[in-house]
């Protein structure tokens, strides 16, 4: 969350492009806590990662056992991903370089989405509604979200509505009696800014489950 400044009429191949190209690392390499204490009790099968970035949560359930392919639409992000997931030697997790507004065939056991923002153009809801699809029967969705800007963040120039838990499950517009929520709420993280700042952020933790 520290691209508020961007000129939302940026493309978004272009935009998150110059972001991963102009570092020469992004996000930590550390998986996610909230998808490693989600995903750990279940049992490996089939994942999908939307929007993975550099690929740490997809190389996590790969040394899990599961399946995993991560999705996104940089091919600098996809190209660290698949080079970090050589390096951890995570046969089991996979990339592709795509604009989620083309999502992939298939099912899975569990789609998760951690982070699943951006200042220019993302068709958010829309490509979450569609990857609810994707769950397999007794599979799982997670969606991890900020709470809020972090403290470090500049005074935004645009409006921003975060989503509590229940207008995150709201705007999936899931068929009434398919699914079960297990988990609907906000958790607290402890987190470093780009000077070495400590804070901690609240996410937005949605977790369901297709009967
Ligand atoms: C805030 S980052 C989160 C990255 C990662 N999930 C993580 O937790 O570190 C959002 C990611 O979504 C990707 N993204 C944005 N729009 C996209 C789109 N239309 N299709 C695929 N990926 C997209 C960006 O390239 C970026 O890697």
């Amino acid at each position: 969350m520290d691209d508020l400044h961007a000129s939302p009429a940026e493309s978004p191949a272009s935009f998150w492009e110059s972001r991963y190209s102009n570092a020469p690392r992004v996000w930590s390499g550390r998986v996610n806590q909230v998808l490693a204490d989600v995903a750990a009790p279940l049992p490996p099968g089939r994942a999908l990662d939307l929007g993975c970035g550099e690929g740490a949560d997809a190389i996590w359930l790969a040394q899990q056992g599961w399946n995993a392919t991560g999705m996104d639409i940089s091919a600098t992000a996809i190209a660290r991903a698949r080079a970090a997931a050589a390096h951890a030697a995570a046969g089991g997790a996979h990339y592709l370089v795509s604009d989620l507004s083309q999502l992939p065939s298939g099912v899975y056991d569990l789609v998760s989405a951690s982070y699943f923002h951006s200042p220019v153009e993302l068709a958010r809801v829309e490509i979450l509604r569609r990857a609810s699809a994707l769950v397999a029967p007794g599979g799982h969705l997670l969606v991890t979200s900020h709470a809020d800007f972090p403290p470090w963040a500049e005074k935004p120039h645009h409006d921003h509505h975060f989503l509590n838990p229940q207008e995150e499950i709201d705007q999936l517009e899931l068929e009434p009696g398919q699914w079960e929520i297990e988990l609907a709420e906000t958790r607290p993280r402890q987190a470093t800014g780009p000077q070495g700042e400590r804070a901690t952020l609240d996410d937005v933790v949605v977790l369901i489950r297709r009967r």
